[in-house]
């Protein structure tokens, strides 16, 4: 295991939010053993006593239900170093120490080629891992480069680019319930499936991230990483086993199979918006154009929908529905397979059949199957839900991918091909939008989003 951790760009939020609770969460579960040391380095001019105050903050703030002594734990084994980036003199002396390092880069895109040059430079013991946020670049071209780079600096396998969704026990769980029974399998085709959504809608804003999120926009921050990573595991074929080479050859024919959209497809089967001002709840939220740095002539989407299908034997005529959108009604984050209606309903009177469904809760994490049934009163069909809750995940996602990290598993890394097939599949959507084939919809905070009205 490799027992030390670099974060280049500490000071951020992803550190506050999801690796310090990931790794105090590691600590709990005691996987992390006692040699482990974080090293984390930005530009201010902290002390390490400083950047122990805030880390000590930033736990109590978002694992406050993990125990004292694992959030101390990750507390006292933390330094601070100021460092450029940049620079493979600054860099290394982030990562001195003896044996690999997981150079971890909580960094703004732009910023990787140069920061992969100086680890290069610094010279990065051997073992030694990278860790890429996403966006994996910033288009298709872009990313095809940054692979170059990094080929140039690193083996492949010393790569480890992060989607958190794939760490998600929900997110797993739809390979579960798939490939674990004999149930649903044989039926898991276009002959018995007509659609599937996938849908990420956040009740959440901006959340002050206009610096990150305007310009980048709901297609490249969820549709283009996440959403794609959860039509892989929806529509692939039985990996031999989930290692990395098996998992990720099964994830690449998927992404590979997407039929390229034309103009007009993207013109009569995506959709964008932007949030207007409104009420979420009992919280009043402004327009996104009127949020703290935002430029609006940016015309960035806070909403983002694409239809797609895939070329292949198993899917022919299925469609896939993958939708997100920030400061809408309600949260709904879900998986919903839609069953094809029966060839024959032998219930003379009985009215029509209703939808049959299969939904994957990604947060919360549930699974209900709705099925018609016969009803109480005569005569009548109605839903009948089968569902459960599932136990909520030992590891918090970003807690298992940096296990994955530093137990040097690569299984939910994306690897180099599948980040150019991602950005393959929304070159079209990105493209005739920017020619403005496709208008930006604006929708009321509180929403449903484009085409409804606030409830
Ligand atoms: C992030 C996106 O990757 O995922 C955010 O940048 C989004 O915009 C978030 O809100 C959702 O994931 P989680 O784990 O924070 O619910």
């Amino acid at each position: 295991m490799i027992s030390r951790l670099a974060i280049f760009g500490a000071t951020g939020d992803l550190t506050a939010r999801y690796l310090l609770p990931g790794l105090a969460a590691l600590h709990a579960a005691g996987h992390l053993g006692d040699g482990f040391r974080l090293t984390g380095t930005a530009r201010e001019g902290w002390s390490s006593a400083e950047f122990q105050g805030w880390a000590a903050d930033q736990l109590s703030r978002h694992a406050g239900h993990l125990p004292a002594p694992s959030r101390q734990a990750i507390v006292s084994a933390s330094r601070y170093q100021l460092a450029d980036v940049r620079d493979p003199a600054s860099v290394a002396a982030v990562i001195a120490g003896d044996g690999p390092v997981a150079a971890y880069l909580a960094l703004p895109p732009a910023v990787f080629p140069a920061a992969v040059s100086a680890l290069h430079g610094a010279g990065l013991p051997p073992d030694s891992r990278i860790v890429l946020e996403k966006p994996f670049g910033e288009d298709l071209h872009s990313a095809v480069e940054l692979n170059r780079h990094l080929a140039e600096c690193v083996p492949e396998q010393a790569v480890f680019r992060v989607d958190h969704f794939l760490a998600m026990t929900t997110v797993q769980n739809v390979l579960g319930t798939r490939l674990a029974n004999r149930v649903l399998e044989p039926i898991w085709n276009a002959a018995h499936i007509a659609g599937i959504d996938i849908i990420w809608d956040e009740s959440l804003a901006l959340e002050g991230r206009a610096g990150y999120y305007d310009g980048v926009g709901a297609l490249k921050d969820m549709l283009q990483n996440h959403l794609l990573q959860i039509l892989c595991l929806v529509a692939m074929e039985p990996p031999i086993s989930l290692g990395e080479r098996d998992l990720r050859d099964r994830k690449i024919d998927v992404l590979r199979s997407v039929r390229p959209l034309t103009d007009t497809d993207v013109a009569q089967r995506t959709r964008r918006g932007r949030y207007l001002a409104g009420r979420i709840g009992d919280r009043q939220v402004p327009a996104y154009a009127d949020e703290e740095g935002v430029d609006p002539a940016r015309r960035t989407e806070t909403f983002a929908e694409v239809e797609l299908e895939l070329d292949n034997w198993r899917w022919p005529g299925t469609v896939f529905r993958l939708r997100t959108g920030k400061a809408l009604r309600r949260d709904r984050k879900e998986v919903a397979v839609h069953f094809r209606p029966v060839p024959h309903l032998p219930f003379s009177h009985a009215g029509e059949e209703l939808p049959n469904v299969l939904r994957f809760g990604l947060d919360p994490e549930t699974l209900a199957l709705e099925l018609t049934g016969i009803g109480a009163r005569a005569g009548t069909l109605v839903p009948l839900t089968l569902g459960t809750r599932l136990d909520p995940p030992e590891l918090p996602a970003y807690g298992r991918l940096l296990l994955d990290v530093l137990n040097r598993n690569a299984a939910l890394s994306i690897r180099d091909d599948e980040a150019e097939e991602s950005w393959r599949v929304v070159t079209p959507v990105l493209s005739a939008w920017s020619k403005d084939l496709v208008p930006l919809e604006e929708y009321p905070a509180g929403s449903d989003g484009p085409g409804s009205r606030q409830h």
